[in-house]
Order: C-alpha cells, then sequence, then structure tokens
C-alpha cells in the first residue's frame, strides 16, 4: 500500500527492526590470534534509548540539516552523551543502570590511516542481545546472538576521520537465544574488546589443525597453496586449496596436550594466491589431543578418564559479563584447588580468553550454547539464530585443546519440535567440528525415573541435570533412576546442588545451612561414585551469582548454589567435600 504524505517513518512503522534484520552479520569469525590489532575498546559515549529511537530515526544517518542549510533539531547528541568505558556491561556503571534492560546506543569517533592493498575489519568480542552497526552514517549490518564474537568489513566506509554507532538492545523476548525466561542475570552492553584488524586482500579466514589433518578456509581468493608448520617438530604440510577451502593430511607426531602435560606448539599458516599476487601469514598456540568415547568410555588420548568438573557462569560481582582474565584465572585456580580437571562453562560461550586460558594452563571445557529451557523450537528464525551461535563458537574455539564438548542446549522438554530443532543442531556442530564431542545437558524422566530422552541418540555423551535432595527432597529416588537406566554411552552429571548462604550454619536438615548443602554433595557423591556408567560430575556450581528469579530472603537476588560466596571469599563446606572426592579419584 502506498504511504500517505504525512506518514512518518520513524513515528509510524512498529516493525522498524524488519529493515536492520536483512543484513544479519553471520559466521563472521576471522582467525586473529596473531594478527595486529588496533584497540577500539577505551572511552566511548552512550544513551540510553529506551524506545530504540536511534534506530526508529535513524540517528546514524546524522541528518543535521534541511536541503537548504537550515539546522534541524536533533533528539541526540553523540559527543555530549556521558562517557563508559569499554568494555563493561552497562548494568555495573550506576545504580539507575542496574536493572535497565533495553537499548543502548554507544558511540566514539577514531583515526585510520590506510595501508597498502588492505582490507579492515572491526571486530566486537561480544555484544548482549542485538547489536545494530553503523560506520560513517553507513549501515554495516546486525548481530543477534550475546556472546560470540563478530566481525563487520569496513574497507570501503573508513576515512582518515570515523564515526561509530552501535545501537544494542539486551530486552529479552521469548522467540530469541536464550528466550525471555532464564536463571541468570541480563547485563547488556558492550562488554568484550572491539579491535579493528587489517588483512591482506585475500587472507586466512579460518583454519583447524587437528592432530591428523589440517583445514583451511581462505577469503577473497578462489585457488592457492597453503602451507602449514610447526617449527618445534620440524613440520611442513603443503595445503592445495580450491574453492577458497583446503585439507590435508598431518603426521608431526607432536606430544599430545592433556591436563596433565598442556602441551602448547606454535603453528604457523601461510596463504599464497594462485598468482602469487598476494600472501597472508597467520600463527596460533595449539594443543594437539584426541578426545573420544567408547561404549561408556569417555577416552582422553585413547585413555579413559574421568571428568571431575564444576560448573560456572560468565559474572562476576563487580564486573557482571565483563569478566577480566585475571577473573578467569582465578576460577580455573579456584577449580584446579577442588581437584577439577574440567569445567562446564555454562549456559553460553564464555570469552575467548576462558578457552585460550584453559589451553595453557590444562583444564579441559564443555562449552555451550544457550538454547536453554523454552526456545520458540517451531521458529526458523529461532533455529537461525541458535545456528549461528553454534557455528560462531566453533568458529571461534576450534583450535582450543581444552575445548572437548560441545553442548547444544540445556534442559529443555523432550517435545517433536525440540527434538528436530536439537537433532539438526547436532549435525551442524559434527559438520563444522568432527573431533569433538556432542552434548546436552538433559532432564530426567520423573515420571518413570529413567534416564530417558529421545535426544540422546544423537549425543556422544548424555549430560544430566538432576537435583534429587532440593528441588525433590526425596533422595531415594536418584539410585532409582540409576538401577532404571542403562545407557549405551558416557552420562556426565552435569547439574546436581542446594542452595546455601554462605556462612549460614544450622542442622544438616536445615534449609540453607552450608550443614544442610554439604549433606546433599555427600548423598550425591556416594550414590553417583557407585555408577559405572557416569564419567563426570559439574556440579551447580563454583560460586554464588545474580539471578532475578531467587528472592528468597536467604538468596537476596542470587541463586546461592555456589561452592564460593558470589565474591569468592568464602569457600562453603561442600566445597572441601567435592575436593576430597576428586582427591580419591586420582
Ligand atoms: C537448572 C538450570 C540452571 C539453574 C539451576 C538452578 O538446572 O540449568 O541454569 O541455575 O538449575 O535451579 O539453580
Amino acid at each position: 500500500m502506498k504511504k500517505p504524505a504525512n506518514f512518518q517513518d520513524g513515528i509510524h512503522t512498529s516493525d522498524f527492526w524488519d529493515f536492520y534484520k536483512e543484513k544479519a552479520i553471520q559466521n563472521s569469525v576471522i582467525a586473529d590470534f596473531s594478527r595486529g590489532k588496533e584497540s577500539l575498546s577505551g572511552i566511548w559515549q552512550y544513551g540510553i534509548d529506551q524506545y530504540d529511537t536511534c534506530l526508529r530515526n535513524k540517528w546514524w544517518l546524522e541528518h543535521e540539516f534541511m536541503h537548504d542549510g537550515r539546522a534541524l533539531p536533533l533528539d541526540y547528541s553523540f559527543d555530549n552523551w556521558a562517557d563508559v568505558h569499554i568494555p563493561s556491561c552497562w548494568n555495573m556503571q550506576c545504580e539507575k543502570l542496574f536493572l535497565y534492560e533495553g537499548g543502548m546506543v554507544y558511540t566514539r569517533k577514531f583515526l585510520y590511516s590506510r595501508g597498502e592493498n588492505e582490507r579492515v575489519f572491526i571486530k566486537f568480542g561480544g555484544v548482549s542481545g542485538r547489536a545494530a552497526v553503523f560506520v560513517n552514517k553507513t549501515y554495516m549490518g546486525l548481530h543477534e546472538g550475546g556472546s560470540t564474537p563478530f566481525y563487520i568489513e569496513v574497507t570501503d566506509v573508513l576515512q582518515a576521520e570515523n564515526r561509530i554507532v552501535v545501537a544494542v538492545n539486551n530486552t529479552r523476548r521469548p522467540d530469541s537465544v536464550p528466550a525471555d525466561n532464564t536463571d541468570w542475570f541480563n547485563y547488556g552492553g558492550i562488554y568484550r574488546d572491539v579491535e579493528l584488524i587489517r588483512v591482506p586482500k585475500a587472507f586466512i579466514k579460518t583454519f583447524q589443525a587437528g592432530l591428523d589433518f589440517i583445514r583451511i578456509e581462505v577469503d577473497g581468493a578462489d585457488t592457492g597453496t597453503a602451507v602449514l608448520r610447526i617449527p618445534e617438530l620440524n613440520y611442513t604440510a603443503g595445503i592445495n586449496v580450491q574453492n577458497s577451502r583446503g585439507e590435508a593430511e598431518f603426521s608431526a607426531d607432536p606430544e599430545l596436550w592433556s591436563p596433565e602435560n598442556p602441551q602448547l606448539y606454535e603453528v604457523e599458516v601461510e596463504f599464497i594466491t594462485a598468482c602469487g599476487g598476494t600472501r597472508d601469514k597467520i600463527s596460533d598456540r595449539i594443543g594437539f589431543r584426541e578426545i573420544g568415547v567408547q561404549g561408556r568410555e569417555i577416552l582422553l588420548n585413547g585413555k579413559p578418564i574421568f571428568l571431575r568438573g564444576i560448573s560456572a557462569h560468565e559474572e562476576s560481582v563487580i564486573n557482571g559479563k565483563a569478566v577480566t582474565e585475571d577473573e578467569i584465572r582465578e576460577n580455573y585456580a579456584l577449580a584446579k584447588e577442588m581437584n577439577c580437571n574440567f569445567m562446564r562453562l555454562a549456559h553460553y560461550p564464555h570469552s575467548e580468553h576462558a578457552s585460550r586460558i584453559a589451553d595453557e594452563i590444562g583444564i579441559l571445557l564443555w562449552e555451550e550454547i544457550p538454547v536453554y529451557w523454552a526456545i520458540e523450537f517451531d521458529n526458523p528464525a529461532a533455529y537461525a539464530n541458535a545456528e549461528n551461535q553454534l557455528s560462531e563458537l566453533i568458529s571461534r574455539d576450534i583450535n582450543r585443546a581444552s575445548v572437548i564438548i560441545w553442548s547444544v542446549g540445556n534442559e529443555n522438554p523432550d517435545t517433536d519440535s525440540r527434538l528436530e530443532f536439537m537433532s539438526r543442531l547436532t549435525e551442524k556442530a559434527r559438520e563444522l567440528d568432527k573431533t569433538r564431542l556432542i552434548t546436552a545437558a538433559c532432564l530426567v524422566d520423573h515420571g518413570t525415573l529413567v534416564i530417558a530422552d529421545r535426544l540422546t541418540e544423537k549425543l556422544d555423551i548424555i549430560g544430566v541435570n538432576q537435583y534429587y535432595g532440593w528441588y525433590d527432597p526425596d533422595f531415594s529416588k536418584l539410585p532409582t533412576v540409576f538401577e532404571n537406566s542403562n545407557p549405551a554411552k558416557p552420562v556426565i552429571i552435569s547439574e546436581f546442588g542446594a542452595d546455601c548462604r554462605a556462612g549460614f550454619h544450622g542442622g544438616s536438615d536445615e534449609m540453607f545451612t552450608e550443614e544442610f548443602q554439604l549433606a546433599v554433595y555427600e548423598k550425591q557423591i556416594e550414590t553417583l561414585s557407585n555408577i559405572e556408567y557416569i564419567k563426570g560430575v559439574s556440579p551447580w556450581i563454583l560460586y554464588d551469582f545474580r539471578c532475578p528469579r531467587r528472592l528468597h530472603y536467604m538468596q537476596d537476588y542470587y541463586n546461592i548454589k555456589g561452592l564460593l560466596s558470589a565474591d569468592k571469599t568464602h569457600k562453603k563446606l561442600a566445597f572441601y567435600a567435592m575436593q576430597k572426592f576428586y582427591a580419591n579419584l586420582n
């Protein structure tokens, strides 16, 4: 229908997102470990945009004058807005913003001096919810998925002086991934680093160096040759690139990576276009290992392993979801102190530093996409969102030895539409990465007391969340569940636990005491340790975390199932029970 003359786009349209959704930023990850990066983190300006007016009225066009030069009234003033340091969560900036969910516009200026024959990308390590990006009044695209990195090519729009505008919206929506009901706090912001990256006209987009193969994908050229080198092993392999991709055998015989021996090698990959006109050379520090399952065993480098784990969210009291590398190292140190060799990074992709540091210090990881609870499993857009987050996570961490498991979701009811949705995700994961194990955190069938979820057919490992002793006080059901179940593959108890207020003591039958939580852990440990097919445990959770669903006065807006207090200064009694259990497993 023709719009009437008095139709005003910024006011009379409710479907303004449709325009922005037409330019989805997907699958944009670039292998960038050794690439030069120019930081665009630091001081930005930001404005609270509750009604998404920046997108409705297209502030990013910066229409400040009429065609006859008369100034127009503006509802924004990018340079006069408040300063904010990026990366950060807006919730942690001031009391007024703590609970804010909605639109926030970030902007900054930056200088750029063009190099020879280069292409330029801007990388966002992670932005909550949706992010619409504009550079020099040009719409660059919309990224959905609040925990995976995305890269935007800006080669043709950069000038000497530039302005970037990012319209962020972290509003929880039933059609998103995750949907609008989660058991964690919904932080908002550009909460991971922003960097400018220069690459040659034809460059190595991603590569995977497995134990016996190397795969490479290039951008900007169809054919050429690539060479992989591992100087410490005096190893070189050539790869022929056709249709921008190449794969070759690999037989370097490296020392295998393991938590006990986190051996990393400098791996160099060089690509030369067929005409020899362009070359790109990058490197990464990679550990070589093999993970597999055989019957009910999990095999690391061919040997059975028990995954002595703990679950963790990505958040801290001070920084919210914008955790620092020091905080990541602190979490791993606490896990190691508990005698862990494994961590479940729930319920979404954590920072890229998490897997890189795990490679260095030797801890195995379960990484997960937030297909959490009630997703719109019949909605193709929700599937595309989930699949893109999975692809971006796998592309980002494809060479991280510590990552042994991709999880396609958590605690979803066993319906037909969920089975279809998550089966497709498992197939996608295997297509993208043949070398890792696929799982999901499934629910016990509480009616028949058995581990029975149709999705398990598609999994390598069955994750099982169960809270006998807490949500179901009848602990006697747990041994019944295990007796009734006969899985043909390994099971990881991906969650068990109980609430406990740090420092609150009393009888073991008094809820919220440390003694109560300890009693639950002791009964869980006693039961689990006798089940032959359980090959891993990741109790819920390392430390207490913010959660808007937890309003009991003892919880005080926190999920307090942690084995430590939220600030990690207090270890609860159950921490020591896990520490002892794992020590005795060695
Ligand atoms: C669920 C869920 C967690 C949640 C936990 C709890 O299993 O996976 O995200 O925090 O139980 O209820 O504490």
